[in-house]
């Protein structure tokens, strides 16, 4: 069928990513530059109207999914009242979250109150002191806490994104296998992308198979599960452990003759490929009072845009990107 949201691949996109500020209560070093990124003013970031908004006008074209992100999601303050009003969206199936975690403690009793699905929690390193260096902040022990929460009031499974990177914490891979052990926990090993800043290099970067190899290792039974369609995540298993052990592999095997997301950036700009810099303004486009019809041919053309395949590896890295911190990822400022 046909639908704005389906683009020129056959791909549908039911899954929309909102980004509901840039900031971050930590700095990690793949994520953002060490001095920081410059903040989009206030007054050109989305109202949570405005979030509310779009996100009814894509829900109306199919969105079934809604995942919340940042910067760091968890420091906008009124978080949990669009994860209420979002729920309130007729057809809208899912609410889902990813987060460093840090603030956890404090409200996700009242989030999932208001009706947060699915959680996804970063976490890096199982050192305290490789925390502080990854993120440049403290807050490793908040982060177990708020992960232990999630448990608690159970999420399940708790997904929790790493990003390994050679010499820093690529040596961690078992510690993090060894947590699906027994624990409702889903491991999600990403490999290191590029974005403006982080000092991306292929070097750092530890591949999926490299991981898949040293985790047979250890586990010689080490078995991948049946693929789940537009999962970003391959799915591996050690027999007998209670959680799995996924591989986000963007950069070595990309996945995006299956991709079905958008995503809306805090300051309103629709993107329809993470690695992509082509961005329209839905912010620019709703604020001039235009009609919900010209606001889904707006989106619909952008669709249409979308490529194939994001450019491969190496081209990526050459690519001005936003940084993550300014895409969708995780995040209080000083
Ligand atoms: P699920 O809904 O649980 O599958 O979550 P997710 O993996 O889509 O979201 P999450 O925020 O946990 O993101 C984890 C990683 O997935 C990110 O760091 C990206 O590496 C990758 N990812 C998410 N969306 C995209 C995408 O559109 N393209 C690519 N290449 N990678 C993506
Ligand atoms: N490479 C891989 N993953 C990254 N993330 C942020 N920046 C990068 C990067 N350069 C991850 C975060 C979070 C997820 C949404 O994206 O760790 O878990
Ligand atoms: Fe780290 Fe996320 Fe914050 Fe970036 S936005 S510094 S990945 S916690």
């Amino acid at each position: 069928e046909s639908s704005p949201l389906t683009d020129t691949f056959g791909r549908h996109h039911t899954y929309l990513r909102i980004s509901l500020t840039e900031r971050c209560n930590l700095r990690c070093q793949y994520c953002m530059p060490e001095e920081g990124v410059s903040l989009t003013d206030k007054s050109n970031l989305l109202t949570t109207d405005e979030i509310l908004q779009i996100a009814g006008v894509f829900v109306k074209q199919g969105v079934t999914k809604i995942r919340l992100t940042g910067g760091e999601p968890t420091v906008r303050k009124d978080l949990v009242d669009i994860v209420g009003n979002l729920k309130k969206i007729s057809g809208l199936e899912i609410v889902a979250m990813t987060t460093n975690g840090l603030t956890l403690t404090r409200q996700l009793v009242a989030l999932q109150k208001a009706g947060l699905d699915i959680l996804n929690i970063s976490l890096d390193t199982l050192n305290a002191q490789k925390y502080e260096k990854i993120t440049r902040r403290n807050g490793w022990k908040r982060a177990l806490a708020g992960i232990d929460l999630a448990l608690q009031l159970g999420y399940d499974p708790v997904k929790i994104n790493c990003v390994l990177m050679k010499g820093l914490n690529d040596e961690e891979l078992l510690d993090f296998v060894e947590l699906t052990r027994d624990k409702n926990l889903d491991v999600r090993f990403i490999e290191y992308m590029p974005f403006s800043g982080n000092k991306w290099n292929k070097d750092k970067m530890v591949s999926y198979k490299e991981m898949v190899n040293k985790i047979k290792e250890a586990h010689r039974d080490f078995y991948p599960l049946k693929s789940i369609p537009n999962d970003t995540s391959k799915a591996w298993k050690v027999p007998g452990y209670k959680g799995q052990v996924g591989f986000i592999t963007s950069m070595t095997e990309h996945f995006c003759g299956s991709c079905n997301r958008l995503r809306v950036t805090a300051d309103g700009n629709l993107k329809v490929c993470l690695f992509g810099n082509t961005e329209i303004s839905l912010r620019d486009a709703i604020r001039s009072n235009c009609s919900e019809e010209d606001l889904i041919s707006l989106v619909g053309a952008a669709v249409q845009r979308k490529k194939k395949q994001h450019a491969g590896m190496l081209n990526l890295s050459q690519l001005e990107n936003r940084p993550m911190i300014l895409i969708d990822v995780l995040s209080s400022p000083d």
